[in-house]
């Protein structure tokens, strides 16, 4: 592929997808901004149906966004027709899924499987049987190649599954949660291998994860919910927060920006980390229903819980 001279690699701008079941619209994505550079390897975590596989699909030519633009190498995703997407998934991309058994055929051994991408390419059958053999040695999978699924462990699959993937040589390997069925041991394993062919093969690693040990693999970890990126406001060495010893955290102005005109501010602990939340105050929700009671908006028992929930945090001095 040529080089594409400091330009990001995945220019992922504004990016939609909304599916449409039945009636109704879902949307899945609102509006994604991120590049990544050739060669990083970045991790997305995020609950579930936030929209980590569908952001996956979208890059790997599986599905086309809704709306915005979105580049992987000198690929404009929205401009390719039915084949030449095809061709983009099978010469650049590799895929591992969560599912091991959606990653290899089952009634063909590792060693067929892995060719079975470089015959549907065209690749000669001296090249594919000499790069099936380098890849399954790579992967650590010599001595069981000519197995078939079934007669392997699930992290001995996952790292057929990785072969598999980077048989016809993609810049980008895209992993739906590649470790999310396997035990601790063979996680840890399939992790280091996926460092580990990311030097070998200069590959650019997108991964979805819920687990934030193996999200430290990555370079850098996006965090997605409800569609929608969390933005990293902490670049600034100079702004990085510190927590002292009483709990105290002293944020950057970037952050309190976002905080400083909420009243309350609410704490959750998430897998990824700690979120700060800006929360109405009671007052407002008081102020709100009084509005609402004057417009006459809001009839009946509703009117009177807002009003005495106001009072009583009021005088709690929250
Ligand atoms: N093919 C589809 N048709 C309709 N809705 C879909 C489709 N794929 C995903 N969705 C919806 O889009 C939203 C995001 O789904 P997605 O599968 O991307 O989430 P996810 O973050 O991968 O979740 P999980 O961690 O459970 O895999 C969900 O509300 C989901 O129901
Ligand atoms: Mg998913």
């Amino acid at each position: 592929m040529a080089s594409n001279n400091g330009k990001p690699y995945i220019n992922c701008k504004n990016v939609v997808k909304a599916y449409t079941v039945d009636d109704h619209e879902i949307v899945a994505l609102r509006g994604i901004d991120f590049t990544m550079q050739r060669g990083e390897m970045v991790a997305i975590v995020g609950p579930s149906g936030a929209g980590k596989s569908s952001l996956l699909n979208l890059l790997g030519g599986l599905d086309t966004p809704t709306a915005g633009r979105l580049t992987v190498g000198d690929f404009n995703l929205l401009d390719l027709n039915k084949s030449k997407l095809a061709d983009y998934r099978l010469r650049q991309i590799g895929f591992v899924w969560q599912q091991v058994g959606r990653n290899l055929l089952q009634h063909r051994s590792a060693l067929q499987n892995v060719t079975l991408p470089m015959m549907l390419a065209d690749v000669g059958w001296r090249q594919r049987a000499r790069r099936a053999r380098e890849l399954l040695e790579a992967v650590g999978m010599t001595e069981h190649m000519h197995k078939r699924p079934p007669q392997l462990s699930g992290g001995q699959q996952q790292r057929a599954a990785i072969a598999v993937a980077l048989a016809n040589r993609p810049g980008l390997l895209l992993a739906d949660e590649p470790t999310g069925a396997l035990d601790q041991k063979s996680a840890v394993q399939v992790m280091a291998l996926i460092a580990d062919l990311r030097e070998r093969y200069g590959l650019t690693i997108l991964m979805v994860t819920h687990d934030m040990g193996m999200a430290a693999y990555a370079d850098r970890t996006l965090t997605l919910r409800d569609g929608a990126l969390g933005q990293d406001l902490t670049q600034d060495a100079q702004a990085m927060p510190v927590l002292e010893a009483d709990g105290r955290i002293q944020l950057p102005a970037a952050v309190r920006s976002h905080l400083e005109k909420a009243a309350r501010i609410a704490v959750e602990v998430r897998p990824e980390g700690v979120l700060l939340r800006p929360e109405q105050a009671a007052e407002e929700h008081t102020e709100a229903a009084l509005q609402n009671i004057l417009t006459g908006e809001r009839p009946g028992n509703g009117r009177r819980r807002w009003f005495r929930r106001g009072v009583r945090q009021k005088g709690s001095g929250a």
